[in-house]
């Protein structure tokens, strides 16, 4: 079989990931209240663990999306008319398949964008994706989705045809990692990446029962508290930090007032790490909370008013019989 080779655009080197976490790391820890960006949970290890987190029984939001877009990715297709399909994170290669074929049935699809800050897990997604759509042209970004919108790429002279219509997929719900006022910058900037009458695929989670939502980010196995503490280990790996990750606790809340989940890492007894790598002792006063990650659920009205706050008009709304999650799709106007 003849195996050809994607193109992948390196806007985010090694060397940039690097001097990324040492930033964060440095401000984070030094904070008060501590704090951890989530996207360094996904190590190799961290993206096992958040494999297995999508098949926990309360872990809801994957297959209630992946219900979804089974549901109406025809439509989609047929709404949008997308020559390329651009996919923002690490998507589940299920769920891209869905769309893949869903957009080669209407006859329209041509090329496939995936943007993602591992190079490794680009490149392993698009080996297979070659096997399986031999007529697609495949072109990888590595970059980071808060940070390379605009090195999305346009027309790609490869493929000949009438100009490229966009289709940006931003699934999961990994929106809700971000607080309010980056949500709407990252959102004017997709919109900036965008032309008029190319479409944005949102899937989001939805405000629903506070049990429902804390079982599924404190899941009875443990895995959630294993992906949590795993970002203790990268730390320790790729800074020479000697966290004792035993010694933390994983929490997981609602926020009723902001309406999201919040994650952290609860110090159980006072405690001094050092990173050697940034020359910083760290302390820890017993009880201790970092917060490692917030994720953001919406109301689909206001969903909608922060889609259109950006230029990014809504054009359909899907959401599941249990009203947990939506998939949105809004056009740039
Ligand atoms: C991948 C960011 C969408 O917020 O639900 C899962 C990550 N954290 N369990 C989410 C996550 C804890 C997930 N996102």
């Amino acid at each position: 079989m003849a195996t050809r080779t994607a193109r992948i655009d390196v806007h985010l080197t090694a060397a940039d990931a690097r001097a990324d976490l040492r930033a964060d790391v440095l401000l984070g820890l030094t904070s008060q209240p501590k704090q951890l960006p989530p996207k360094y949970f996904y190590d190799a290890r961290g993206s096992v663990l958040f494999e297995e987190i999508t098949a926990l029984p309360e872990y809801f939001p994957t297959r209630t999306e992946a219900a979804l877009l089974t549901a109406h990715v025809d439509e989609i297709a047929r709404l949008t008319g997308a020559t390329t399909l651009v996919e923002l994170g690490s998507g589940s290669s299920a769920k891209t398949r869905l769309l893949l074929d869903a957009l080669t049935r209407g006859g329209t699809l041509r090329r496939y964008v995936p943007l993602d800050v591992s190079e490794t897990a680009l490149r392993e997604a698009l080996d297979a994706l070659a096997v399986r759509y031999p007529a697609l042209a495949l072109h990888g970004v590595v970059g980071d989705f808060a940070a390379h919108l605009d090195r999305l790429p346009r027309d790609d002279g490869s493929v000949p045809g009438p100009a490229d219509r966009r289709l940006v997929a931003f699934l999961g719900g990994t929106i809700g990692n971000l607080e309010p006022g980056q949500r709407a910058v990252f959102l004017r900037g997709l919109r900036g990446a965008l032309r008029p009458g190319e479409h944005l695929l949102l899937g989001a989670g939805l405000v629903t029962d506070p049990q429902v939502l804390v079982a599924a980010y404190d899941d009875a196995a443990g895995v959630t508290a294993e992906f949590n503490r795993n970002v203790l280990h990268v730390l320790n790996r790729e800074l020479h930090a000697d966290l004792d990750v035993a010694a933390f606790a994983h929490v997981a809340r609602w926020d009723a007032e902001r309406e999201w989940i919040e994650m952290r890492l609860r110090a159980e007894r006072s405690m001094a790490a050092t990173v050697n790598d940034l020359g910083l002792v760290v302390e820890f006063a017993a009880g201790e909370e970092v917060r490692t990650e917030i994720s953001a659920k919406f109301r689909t009205a206001g969903l909608a008013v922060e889609l259109a706050d950006a230029g990014l008009a809504p054009q359909r709304t899907w959401v599941d019989p249990l009203e947990r999650f939506a998939l949105v799709l809004a056009e740039a106007v």
